[in-house]
């Protein structure tokens, strides 16, 4: 099978991209390289913007692909809050312009990020996926309208998808090669290990007043390696000619900013030094994922906990201390 990895070498595309070679899996992969790197892929590698539908008529024709997996997005929320029209450029029109183009390339199969961030705020944890959507960010909006557009392109078209609603992830290949590198660093387990290394002096914690125990925010943290794994029997469960669907992709497991803090403290051996700071606008102060519908339609469980996620972080940043520029 013929896989084309849209997004490819970003953090998430990356590692797609090597297990499912590793797997046997023949991949190619698209990539702006905005903020992706191109050292984080070994395979072949087709450099434009989903965008550029020219672009995209001419790796259709060149590589006959069964299937697409569709990582590409801008997906920082402050951000998306202060360049709303980038990100619905980028993300919704981007998205719109690659459905044509596979349309016309008659690939009909589509496995795609989405996010929590479709929720918005609810009281009642675990979110299961009939939660009402009421994203209150851009970047939230952008992929639910993502996946608005694919439930009218299979009413139209016959597009079958699945749509992975990705709660907080993380990790790295266990083999240290490949890992999170984004520029500029916003994500918290990333941030603990960057202060570790002791390019930070500390870790700003955003706010200890929440309702939550300890009065830090709860997130469900999720392997990169389970999380790809989801995207593959998504793959398979299309091409055996299942039916569209939409998945939450978490552990069902919540830890708390200072709980995050804490285990990397244990993994890296390293006194980690935090400081309360001001709550950082919109955040939720808990998102916890159900799972249940996930392990049921398509046998998936993560296996990796919260230690092995940051352990294998770890050793991708203490030997890439300057990410792919080191
Ligand atoms: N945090 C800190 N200090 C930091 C960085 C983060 O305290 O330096 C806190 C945040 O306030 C939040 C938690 O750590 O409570 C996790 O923050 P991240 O930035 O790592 O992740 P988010 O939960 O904000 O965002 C993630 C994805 C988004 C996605 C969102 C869904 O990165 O793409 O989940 O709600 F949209």
């Amino acid at each position: 099978m013929k896989v084309l990895i849209a997004g490819g070498a970003g953090y998430i595309g990356s590692h797609c991209v090597k297990i499912m070679s590793e797997k046997g899996y023949d991949v190619v992969v698209l990539d702006n390289l905005s903020t992706g790197h191109r050292a984080a892929v070994k395979e072949k590698l087709y450099v434009g913007d989903i965008r550029d539908r020219a672009f995209l008529d001419d790796l259709f024709a060149r590589e006959k692909v069964d299937a697409v997996i569709h990582f590409c997005a801008k997906s920082l929320v402050g951000f998306s809050m202060k360049e709303p029209l980038d990100y619905f450029h980028n993300n919704v029109y981007g998205t719109l312009v690659l459905l044509q183009a596979m349309e016309k390339a008659g690939v009909k199969k589509i496995v795609f990020s989405s996010s929590a961030a479709v929720y918005g705020d609810h009281e009642k944890m675990p979110i299961t996926e009939d939660y009402p959507t009421n994203p209150t960010s851009t970047y939230g909006e952008t992929k639910l309208m993502m996946e608005k557009m694919m439930k009218w392109a299979e009413i139209a078209h016959g597009f079958k998808y699945a749509s992975l609603r990705y709660f907080n992830v993380a990790g790295a290949d266990p083999d240290g090669t490949i890992g999170e590198d984004h520029r500029p660093e916003t994500h918290l387990i990333p941030i603990v290990l960057q202060a570790a290394l002791g390019k930070r002096e500390f870790v700003e914690v955003y706010g200890n007043d929440y309702p939550t125990p300890d009065g830090t925010c709860i997130r469900d943290y999720i392997h990169v390696v389970d999380l790809i794994d989801a995207h593959i029997r998504a793959l398979e469960y299309l091409m055996e000619g299942g039916e569209s669907e939409i998945f939450n992709l978490g552990s069902q497991d919540g830890y708390s900013v200072l709980e995050i803090i804490e285990a990397a403290r244990e993994v890296t051996g390293i006194d980690i030094k935090q400081r309360i700071a001001p709550r950082r606008p919109g955040d939720p102060a808990k998102l916890v994922a159900s799972s249940e519908k996930i392990e049921r339609v398509l046998g998936w469980k993560p296996l990796f906990g919260i230690k092995e996620i940051i352990r294998d972080a770890w050793r991708f940043h203490k030997t890439h201390p300057n990410g792919f520029d080191s």
